[in-house]
């Protein structure tokens, strides 16, 4: 995996090779990162300087042509001829901000060596390995350890530093990147994953140009609007074809990306902890950690990435009972009760649910304190008795009895000013003394930067649950920060990144000893979707927007970064409550199941047909369970702008799903094709349509074509009819070897008004099927 000769470090996974040197002055070379290289001698790789370039510095005189600026490098510092942005700002014990950091010397180690304050990858030393490389400005007085972690199985290496003063005097780091590296730009396309509240990881797409480009989070989490996932591709790469590489961050807190295309066509890459408002002084003898960062290539374009991320998240980021372990259906009670609810009604929805095939009933908001709007009530664990008379313990039970596991939402680092723990320890929140403190959503943030504040958060929401059964925890966060200032530390400047530390304490003390429960973070939807909460909660709560049309951006946008497994996913009500959108149930299942699905709805208002629906629906998931959560997932070109194509391919390859979405419908549409991947060539397959229901009532008018007698398209009888009868929708089968199959399934034609029979696909707006495709035999 990991080798060093002649002074050249190769780093070798399956598919990739990352190559760099020591150079005669000590610096940390890229030669490669990219497609495996099988040849050892690496001349032709190597960036040719062979004349001096015009108003560069010469680090040396004695070497006129050896300048920082033209290098291709691992590590850069400020103030020694290299003018691009630098991975670190430091105030060094002399004052000055003037680095340069040389190699020392390292070492190799089989797996991983662990962070102290930070989560971070893992694995067995038979799986990974890590080189450890010392380097030193002003030898032995201030150290910055380069750490890469090789995994060789998921071609994913991970990467990060710790720096480190033995200096006398205390020195400051303003900035400190988890990782840089410089690429030869190859005509570069910068992906990244933008949005905000219900409007998560939408990918976007610019043209490298020269100068620095960055996504950044400055909210106090990893963020809706700037994930810290970002791609590199290849113009014109496809999700199929090109050469890609991708980047992320395990960090949960305020995170930097820059990017930036140096007049010399090389690319600076750098990932790590934002330099906004960030300050940490180190005295001697003091270390300081950055997060780890993770990086992948593929010349398999985006599929090929994406493939890598999503192994390595299912096999070396997510940890205990739940990895690998397949995901409970559930049933969400936000978007069917909100705050306003009895015992008796969440029994009655969760009797329905159960009768559907739901595994796990999950309260939300609402259960504790005075909490029956979000201006009161958070930080006061004590259950509403008014609301559960027996108290959660009882509760719990009637969920079990019911043959449901039963999980509760906290938002336990939040708290209202008007609760009992804010009455009792206004101290306890983020504030600046002596100024109004601002609210987002009615609450304040809590110190996490106070231990006292942890021990709190630890023993309040650990004691609820050693009282009752609960299996599942949905853990939330519903503001950004503000006022950051904590009375517990004496540098403001610490403030963001130690509430990171505290968060990540909290959560180690409650739940590494109670694997078994499933953890799903949530920030008001994927305000911190990142690879830090993956750490402790193997999935998250992907948006808000429960809108199937919006769940198709979002979820495709995460899935560059994110495995399925990882995405929790609900079918809601339509017209959807955010967009007023009407999509069909069917749609909102089959972009659900591509994920942890769940249903967050009031069961009540289902109609007997549509119960039915549900009731199928969940027998399918749990059918195809393994694959949607853990198969090996693909994204396929689209044929047409309105379509979007998802696949997900058991791991065993016995069986695949692909899911054909259609956003809005266009008319007399041509040629559908159904695209599929991953299916071996030699292997026979059968495909199938999943069949699903069609309500007459979408048909409207055109009923008054086919009856012998004319109805109201919109009146009793119809509506009537639509809760006691459907017709499904068209069912096609074929079967073929996987290399026919993957040339593209010619689908029957879409309705077009001409005529209809039960040949005749019936999509309209937000329309979509799902196929099986199964081993024969
Ligand atoms: C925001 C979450 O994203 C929702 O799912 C829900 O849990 C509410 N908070 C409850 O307040």
């Amino acid at each position: 995996m990991i080798s060093n000769k002649d002074n050249i470090f190769r780093l070798d996974t399956q598919n990739t090779s990352y190559l760099f040197r020591v150079t005669e002055f000590g610096h940390l070379e890229t030669i490669h990162y990219g497609e495996f290289l099988m040849e050892q001698s690496l001349d032709a790789a190597l960036l040719k300087h062979t004349a001096v370039t015009g108003s560069t510095v010469a680090y040396e005189s004695t070497d006129p042509i050896y300048s920082l600026d033209t290098l291709s490098l691992e590590w850069s510092g400020i103030g020694k001829g290299d003018f691009r942005h630098s991975p670190c700002e430091i105030r060094m014990p002399d004052g000055s901000f003037v680095t340069d950091f040389k190699y020392v010397n390292h070492r190799i180690v089989n797996g991983c060596i662990p962070m102290t304050t930070l989560p971070s990858s893992y694995g067995d030393p038979a799986d990974c390995q890590t080189l450890e490389i010392t380097l030193a400005d002003s030898p032995g007085e201030i150290t910055l350890l380069m750490y890469y972690t090789v995994f060789p199985k998921t071609d994913v290496i991970a990467r990060r530093v710790v720096l480190e003063n033995h200096n006398e005097k205390p020195l400051v780091i303003r900035s400190l990147m988890s990782m840089m590296i410089d690429i030869p730009n190859r005509n570069y396309s910068l992906v990244t994953f933008h949005g905000g509240w219900i409007k998560e990881a939408h990918r976007q797409d610019r043209a490298l140009q020269y100068g620095l480009f960055v996504s950044e989070s400055t909210t106090g989490a990893s963020s809706n609007r700037h994930n810290p996932g970002f791609l590199l591709a290849e113009q014109g790469s496809s999700e199929s074809y090109g050469r890609v590489y991708g980047f992320n961050l395990v960090y949960s807190g305020n995170h930097y990306e820059g990017i930036e295309l140096s007049n010399q066509d090389l690319v600076r890459v750098m990932t790590g902890i934002n330099p906004h408002c960030f300050e940490w002084p180190l005295a001697k003898g003091e270390r300081f950690e950055s997060p780890e960062a993770i990086m992948t290539f593929s010349d398999q374009g985006y599929n090929g990435m994406s493939g890598h991320f999503h192994d390595f998240i299912n096999e070396h980021i997510v940890r205990g009972d739940w990895k690998g372990k397949e995901r409970p259906v559930l049933l969400n009670t936000w978007e069917a009760v909100v705050f306003s609810f009895t015992q008796n009604k969440l029994l009655h929805l969760a009797r329905q649910a159960r009768r559907l095939g739901v595994e796990l009933f999950v309260l939300d908001d609402g259960w504790f304190g005075q909490r029956n709007s979000d201006t009161a009530g958070l930080g006061d664990y004590t259950v509403n008795r008014k609301k559960l008379p027996g108290g959660l313990p009882a509760f719990a039970k009637k969920i079990n009895r019911l043959g449901m596991q039963f999980g509760l939402w906290f938002e336990p680092e939040m708290v209202n000013p008007d609760s009992d723990l804010y009455r009792a320890h206004p101290e306890y929140a983020v504030c600046i003394p002596g100024r109004e403190p601002s609210l987002g959503r009615n609450q304040l943030v809590l110190d996490l930067c106070n231990p006292k504040v942890r021990d709190y958060i630890v023993e309040s929401v650990r004691g609820i649950l050693t009282t009752a059964d609960i299996t599942y925890v949905k853990w939330d966060m519903n503001r950004h920060m503000s006022d950051m200032y904590s009375a517990c530390i004496k540098n403001q400047g610490e403030f963001f990144h130690r509430y990171m530390i505290g968060l990540y304490d909290i959560l180690n003390r409650i739940f590494k000893d109670q694997p078994q429960i499933l953890l799903e973070s949530c920030s008001s939807g994927g305000n911190r979707f990142d690879l830090g909460m993956l750490c402790f909660s193997p999935q998250i709560w992907a948006s808000d927007d429960t809108d199937s049309a919006e769940r198709l951006e979002i979820q495709k946008g995460l899935s560059y970064l994110y495995p399925l497994s990882s995405m929790g996913a609900h079918v809601s009500t339509a017209p959807h409550q955010q967009t007023l959108r009407s999509t069909p149930l069917s749609t909102r299942f089959n972009v659900a199941s591509f994920g942890c699905l769940g249903y967050e709805l009031d069961l009540k208002y289902l109609s007997r047909m549509e119960k039915r629906e549900v009731r199928d629906q969940i027998a399918f998931y749990k059918e195809h369970r393994k694959t949607m959560q853990f198969g090996h997932f693909y994204r396929l070109d689209a044929l047409r702008a309105n379509k979007h194509h998802w696949e997900t391919v058991a791991a065993d390859g016995h069986e695949a799903v692909a899911g054909f979405f259609q956003t809005q419908s266009a008319a007399s549409e041509g040629l559908n094709i159904l695209p599929l991947t991953g299916l071996d060539s030699n292997t026979r397959y059968s495909i199938r349509t999943r069949p699903q229901p069609l309500y007459v009532k979408q048909f409207g008018g055109l009923i008054n074509h086919i009856l012998p007698f004319h109805i109201h398209p919109e009146g009793f009888l119809i509506r009537m009819l639509d809760k006691f009868y459907t017709l499904t929708d068209c069912v096609e089968e074929y079967e073929g070897r996987g290399d026919l199959l993957s040339s593209g399934v010619k689908l029957n034609n879409q309705f077009i008004g001409s005529n209809y029979n039960t040949r005749t696909r019936l999509l309209g707006d937000f329309g979509s099927s799902l196929y099986v495709i199964s081993k024969e035999g």
